[in-house]
């Protein structure tokens, strides 16, 4: 992409009505416009970040097994008057009545419509394990939305659900979401720590919420610093393997990692003082087994190995993907702007010409442009008659974490800049070696989807 082309409205002040850092760069960075209370319009630089991230969500969910479909956000009201929660989800229900005088509603989340479309068509034990998800909006009348897409009203959501005949293959399904989960954030650049949650409406023993640490998340958690020394990394997987995925799991929440809701002092305390950690986190996800509340409620049966109907075992698993946008900044900024991870940045690099308008230094960064895109990247070309100052800011600011400075003087040696957006470090090389450096570092991150 050429800048000059593209449609990016950075803004030079700080948005008065963001209290915290990744909303205002965010507005700043011209990624999102806010329309109404809680509901953003995703401008084109935001909409390729909240796509990525939409992508890995769908890899990872496609490796574990789980399988990829889309319902509507229009929901009917009398499949939740089945399940009781009608009445029970309260004023978050946007609520409204179509020409027909039909009840309908923005779904806030999918275990009625899901459970529905089970019922519907499965009725076999030998049709299991099943797991469905989507990505989809949701819409929740929140009382307070704030800090942007961290808490929206209308904001974008991988729900999926997991049918299973017994409660021994639905927690199965349950630890193989939370190794998938855990992969997902990783791939993003985050460490995303499970830790022990309350099940809220949704109803349900055994949940799991997955927090970024920051001090401006809303979530107060308590856990024991050894827990973030654990890292997924590049490890080898069998979903298909209760053993594994339950060994994961277990190394993953064995250590005390709970948020305020389900603390524990006594079981706090007994953690060696110099690792307890008491902080504040972002939810970016949340994974949860919640039995037969909904395959009872719902009449969701299926004839079991003893030809009797037997109500299915069900778990709802979520991850917050407009949401993670906000995190990730959160988590990973400067004083500068935002410092993008290489596995979700918008464009792979930036091209800045220091010289718009010299014959040189025009060619060395239009032949740059096209090796570039040759290769599958995503460069984007600042190609502004502007100083360097300003072109240098915003690409601080964008936060990609690569840029490419071409100007007369190093030309004249035969070599452009290569800087890292994080350690601020620039090398000098020839094109052909930063073409070269770019494309080896992003050939360990699978390119998704460039928009
Ligand atoms: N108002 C919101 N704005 C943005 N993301 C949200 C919002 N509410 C929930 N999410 C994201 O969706 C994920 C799954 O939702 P869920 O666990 O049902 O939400 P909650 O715990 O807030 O009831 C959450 O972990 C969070 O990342
Ligand atoms: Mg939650």
């Amino acid at each position: 992409m050429r800048l000059t082309r593209y449609f990016m409205p950075v803004l030079r002040e700080n948005p008065a009505e963001a209290q915290i850092v990744s909303h205002r760069l965010m507005l700043r960075a011209g990624m999102i416009k806010q329309n109404a209370a809680g509901i953003y319009s995703w401008l084109p630089l935001g909409f390729k970040v909240l796509r990525k991230l939409e992508n890995i969500v769908h890899e990872e969910q496609i490796r574990a097994g789980h399988v990829p479909m889309l319902m509507p956000t229009m929901q009917s009201a009398d499949l939740w008057r089945e399940s009781g929660r009608y009445d029970a989800y309260g004023p978050e229900m946007l609520r409204i009545r179509d020409r027909q005088d039909r009840d309908m509603l923005f779904g806030p989340t999918n275990e009625e419509m899901i459970t529905d479309i089970f019922r519907s068509h499965v009725s076999s034990y030998k049709d299991l394990p099943l797991t469905l998800y989507h990505i989809q909006w949701k819409f929740r009348d929140e009382m307070r939305p704030r800090f942007g897409v961290m808490r929206g009203r209308e904001f974008f959501m991988k729900d999926g659900y997991n049918f299973d005949l017994t409660k021994e293959d639905a927690l199965h399904a349950y630890n193989r979401h939370l190794v998938s989960y855990l992969r997902t954030y990783e791939r993003m650049g985050l460490q995303a720590i499970p830790m022990r949650a309350d099940s809220g409406p949704i109803g349900g023993d055994d949940t799991h919420e997955f927090l970024v640490l920051a001090d401006t998340g809303e979530s107060e958690v308590f856990y024991d610093s050894a827990v973030t020394d654990l890292t997924f990394g590049d490890r080898d997987i069998d979903y298909d393997s209760v053993a594994q995925c339950q060994g994961v799991m277990e190394e993953f929440t064995n250590l005390y990692a709970r948020t305020d809701e389900t603390h524990d002092q006594a079981l706090f305390d007994a953690i060696p003082a110099e690792r307890q950690r008491k902080a504040r986190g972002i939810e970016v996800g949340q994974i949860f087994y919640f039995g037969t509340k909904y395959s009872d409620a719902m009449g969701a049966k299926v004839q079991g190995p003893d030809g009797k109907p037997t109500a299915v075992h069900m778990g709802s698993h979520g991850i917050g993907v407009s949401r993670l946008v906000g995190a990730i900044i959160e988590a990973s900024h400067d004083d500068k702007g935002i410092i993008w991870p290489e596995g979700v940045t918008p464009f792979h690099c930036g091209i800045v010409n220091l010289k718009q308008g010299d014959a040189e230094a025009d060619a060395a960064c239009d032949a740059l442009y096209t090796s570039l895109r040759a290769l599958g990247l995503d460069p984007l070309y600042d190609d502004r008659k502007e100083r360097a100052g300003g072109k240098f800011a915003t690409m601080d600011l964008i936060g990609l974490p690569w840029r490419i400075t071409v100007g007369p003087r190093g030309l004249k040696n035969g070599v452009v800049e290569l800087t890292s957006r994080k350690s601020g470090e620039s090398v000098e090389m020839p094109p052909e070696q930063a073409v070269e450096k770019i494309a080896s570092i992003y050939a360990t991150h699978h390119v998704t989807g460039n928009l």
